[in-house]
C-alpha cells in the first residue's frame, strides 16, 4: 500500500515533469500533470500512442472539473449521481491551463473524478489535474495491478502500487456535447445504473476509427499477441481458456482460468485483463472465451473483448 511519504514522493515527481503510474478503482493509470505538455508528451512517448488519442483529465472534484469543462443539466446530473467514481464525462472545454496535446487539439475535454483513495491523495497532494491513459503500452491489454505494469514498462515507470484494481474494467465514457448522452465506452457505470436515474443513453455507437470525436475506440484495442476466439464451445489445439460459471468446455490439460465460478460479472470484469495477460503468457495458439452475458457490465466486458479480438 502507499505510505503518505511515497504519495509525497510521487506528487513532487509529478510536478517535475516525471510520469507515475497511480492506482484508480477502475485500471492503473499513466499519470502525469496535465498543465505540463513535455510530461504530456512522455506518456505518448512511454505508451507508444498516437497522439490524435486524447488523454483522460484527472480532477479531485465536480466543483474542480467545472472549471475545466461545461456541465450541460444533463452532464452535471451524472456527476452528482457517479463522482467520485469509474465514469468520464466529455464536456466543451472551458479552461485555460490544459495541455492542447492532452487534449489531441479537441474543443472537447474528457473528465473523470477518480474514487480510489490513493488517487484521490495523490490529485491533493500535487494540486493539479492529471492526465492519466490506461498504464499499459498501447493497444494492450490494460493494467490492473503493478505487476502488469513492471511487464511493460520495466523500472521505467515510478509506480504508486495499491493492490489489483477493484473494478478492472475503465471508465464508461459518456459524451454530452449534444442533448442526447451518447455512450462512447461502456464501462463500470453502466446503461441500466444510469436509467435508474430516469436519464436516457443513445446506444453504444462506436464512432469510426478514423473520427477525431473518439480516436481511442480504435477496432483493435486491448490484445493479447495471441488470437482471441469469442463464443468459443469447441478446443482446438493449443488453445487457453477464458471460462465463466459452470461453461467450461476446456480440455484438462489445456490451460484455464474461470473469471466467476459463480458467474458473477463484476468479479469477471474485474479478473479480465489479468486472466488475458496470464493466458497469453503461456503462448497459446489462440484464446478461447465462452460465451458470456452481455447486459449489465457485461457490455463493457463484451467490448474488450470483441476488441481484443479485432483483427490487427
Ligand atoms: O478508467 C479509465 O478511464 C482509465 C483510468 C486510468 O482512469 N483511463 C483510461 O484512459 O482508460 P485511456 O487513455 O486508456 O482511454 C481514454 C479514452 C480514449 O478512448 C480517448 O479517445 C477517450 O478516452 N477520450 C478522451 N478525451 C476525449 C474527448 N475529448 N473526446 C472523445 N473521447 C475522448
Ligand atoms: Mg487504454
Amino acid at each position: 500500500m502507499s505510505t503518505p511519504a511515497a504519495i509525497a514522493h510521487a506528487a513532487h515527481l509529478l510536478r517535475q515533469g516525471q510520469l507515475v503510474a497511480m492506482p484508480t478503482e477502475t485500471v492503473y493509470g499513466l499519470a502525469a500533470d496535465a498543465t505540463n505538455t513535455t510530461a504530456v508528451a512522455r506518456i505518448y512517448a512511454t505508451k507508444g500512442r498516437p497522439a490524435f488519442n486524447p488523454l483522460i483529465i484527472h480532477v479531485p472534484s465536480y466543483q474542480a472539473a467545472t472549471e475545466l469543462g461545461a456541465f450541460s443539466p444533463a452532464a452535471q446530473q451524472l456527476a452528482e449521481a457517479f463522482w467520485p467514481g469509474p465514469l468520464t464525462l466529455v464536456v466543451p472545454y472551458i479552461g485555460t491551463t490544459i495541455s492542447p496535446l492532452a487534449r489531441a487539439g479537441l474543443a472537447t475535454v474528457g473528465l473523470r473524478v477518480p474514487a480510489h483513495p490513493v488517487a484521490q491523495e495523490l490529485l491533493a497532494a500535487c494540486g493539479c489535474p492529471l492526465a492519466a491513459p490506461s498504464a499499459n503500452r498501447s493497444g494492450q491489454v490494460s493494467a490492473t495491478l503493478p505487476a502488469h505494469i513492471e511487464a511493460d514498462f520495466g523500472t521505467e515507470v515510478p509506480i504508486l502500487p495499491a493492490g489489483p484494481s477493484p473494478v478492472g474494467i475503465e471508465s464508461t465514457i459518456i459524451s454530452t456535447l449534444n442533448t442526447t448522452l451518447t455512450l462512447l465506452r461502456p464501462g463500470a457505470i453502466t446503461p441500466e445504473a444510469i436509467a435508474a436515474r430516469g436519464l436516457t443513453l443513445a446506444p453504444h455507437t462506436p464512432l469510426s476509427p478514423t473520427s477525431p470525436l473518439a480516436p481511442g475506440q480504435l477496432a483493435s484495442h486491448y490484445a493479447p499477441r495471441a488470437p482471441v476466439r469469442l463464443n468459443a464451445t469447441q478446443h482446438e489445439a493449443g488453445n487457453a481458456w477464458l471460462t465463466f460459471g459452470t461453461h467450461n468446455p476446456a480440455l484438462a490439460s489445456a490451460p484455464s482460468i474461470n473469471l466467476s465460478p459463480t458467474a458473477d460479472i463484476t468479479e469477471a470484469a474485474s479478473n479480465l485483463f489479468a486472466a488475458l495477460r496470464e493466458l497469453d503468457s503461456r503462448n497459446p495458439t489462440a484464446i478461447a472465451v465462452v460465451p458470456l452475458p452481455t447486459h449489465g457490465l457485461g457490455l463493457a466486458v463484451a467490448d474488450r473483448l470483441t476488441r481484443a479480438a479485432a483483427p490487427r
